[in-house]
């Protein structure tokens, strides 16, 4: 396919190369922080699986260079929208208000946050960024962890055994994605293991309410792993990008305000995913959750009926009685398997990712802005070419 009609079949392929983005995820991960508004009140964070640096890009430029895009662009332009309108409409006193507060939204632009650390890693390299620290590392091997956090910290080493020391990420992202082999359960599975690395990772070095964006393939059994996110996370969606064609099976899952469960302990020498660990844990979270229907009981003193009260009660074969908290009430329909809100993404006026586009006129099809440093195809094409061309059939006799 050439680069014009891939141009016109593929309208974030052709904006993120106008725009300046090495790959069109960087929409993607834009219509999330419009929705979820990722980036407020973060300064630490990691970026998973970001070759070629779309995502990484998109760090730069909103927490380093202080530019706005995704959720705080969309909330200046209704600001400024509305201070027009009033501009134009309103007294004459509330138009000078108006002025002043352009005015200052104006200066608001561009201010880059302090002390803001970001650390991006891939098993490829990733071509500088500014203000980004690049690690070439395998996200599923547990010598990564101690690397990133040297990486945030240079002093981490001596702080070793401060737990806070060791978690002191706002948000950690992955897009991570293998090749995938068209196989659909075996890319679901290949994903899903990346997907528990990342989380792992995450648990890891994630501050108490922090945030977790990961890419997931949504496949036959993803309503378990909902459940087993719920475990650690008060809120999980799960989100598709208008700039995520409608025709894949990706989705992000977005976790909001971390919480471990108490004791529980992160590590990646016994990481969750493997063994029956977090299937134990989903099952405690159930048995813990779920409640023996109430009974109506009699009050010992009183010897009233206590038909309705405000905490049901409930009571065992042991005789033993539990008051059931109206929180604990209300999360009685959490399961096993639980679904997450799915949520659709993106202003509705964005491009339709599944839509082909006429071309504006005079459009100039412009290159790739990072052509990747080393695809792992590359030695392909090179033993093709020594072996004389595709499929053997340019070789000269
Ligand atoms: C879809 S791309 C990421 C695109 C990136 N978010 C961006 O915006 O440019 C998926 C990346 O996952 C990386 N990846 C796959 N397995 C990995 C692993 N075990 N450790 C680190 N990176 C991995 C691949 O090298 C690839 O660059």
């Amino acid at each position: 396919m050439g680069k014009s009609s891939k141009d016109k079949r593929d309208a974030y392929y052709r904006l993120a190369k106008e725009q300046g983005w090495r790959a069109r995820s960087a929409f993607k991960l834009l219509q999330l922080d419009e929705e979820f508004d990722l980036f407020s009140n973060v300064t630490r964070v990691v970026d998973l699986c970001a070759a070629p640096g779309s995502w990484s890009q998109v760090l730069s430029r909103v927490l380093i260079k202080g530019e706005k895009f995704g959720r705080s662009a969309w909330q200046d332009h209704e600001a400024k929208f509305r201070q027009q309108m009033l501009g134009q409409f309103g007294p004459p006193e509330l138009s000078g208000t108006a002025e002043t507060t352009a005015t200052r939204l104006e200066a608001q632009e561009s201010q880059p946050r302090k002390d803001v650390k970001i650390v991006s890693i891939d098993l490829q390299p990733i071509s500088p960024l500014p203000g980004i620290v690049t690690l070439r590392a395998d996200i599923t091997h547990p010598a990564t962890v101690p690397l990133l956090l040297k990486a945030l910290d240079l002093d981490y080493d001596q702080k070793m055994k401060s737990q806070q020391a060791a978690h002191p990420v706002d948000l950690v992202l992955s897009d991570g994605a293998p090749d995938v082999t068209g196989l659909h359960d075996l890319d679901i599975y290949v994903q899903s293991q990346l997907l528990f690395a990342a989380l792992n990772l995450a648990l890891c070095v994630l501050k108490p309410g922090g945030k977790f964006v990961a890419k997931i393939f949504r496949g036959r059994n993803v309503d378990v792993l909902y459940a087993q996110l719920k475990i650690f996370f008060e809120e999980v969606h799960v989100a598709k990008p208008r700039s995520s064609r409608a025709s894949s099976v990706e989705a992000f899952i977005v976790c909001l305000n971390f919480r471990p469960p108490k004791g529980f302990s992160a590590s990646l020498e016994e990481p969750l995913g493997v063994g029956f660990r977090l299937s134990r844990m989903t099952q405690q979270n159930d048995e813990r959750l779920h409640r023996a229907p109430p009974t109506v009981l009699q009050d010992p003193e009183t010897g009233g009926w206590n038909h309705a009260p405000f905490c049901p009660r409930t009571t065992d074969e042991h005789g033993i009685t539990e008051i059931e908290p109206e929180e604990a009430r209300n999360r009685r329909d959490e399961d096993i398997r639980w679904i997450a809100p799915f949520i659709a993404c993106g202003d509705l006026s964005a491009f339709d990712s599944d839509a082909s586009y006429r071309l504006p006129p005079g459009h100039v099809s412009l290159d790739p802005v990072q052509p990747p440093t080393a695809p792992p195809y590359k030695r392909a094409i090179e033993l093709r070419k020594a072996a004389g061309g595709a499929y053997g059939k340019t070789v000269k006799c």
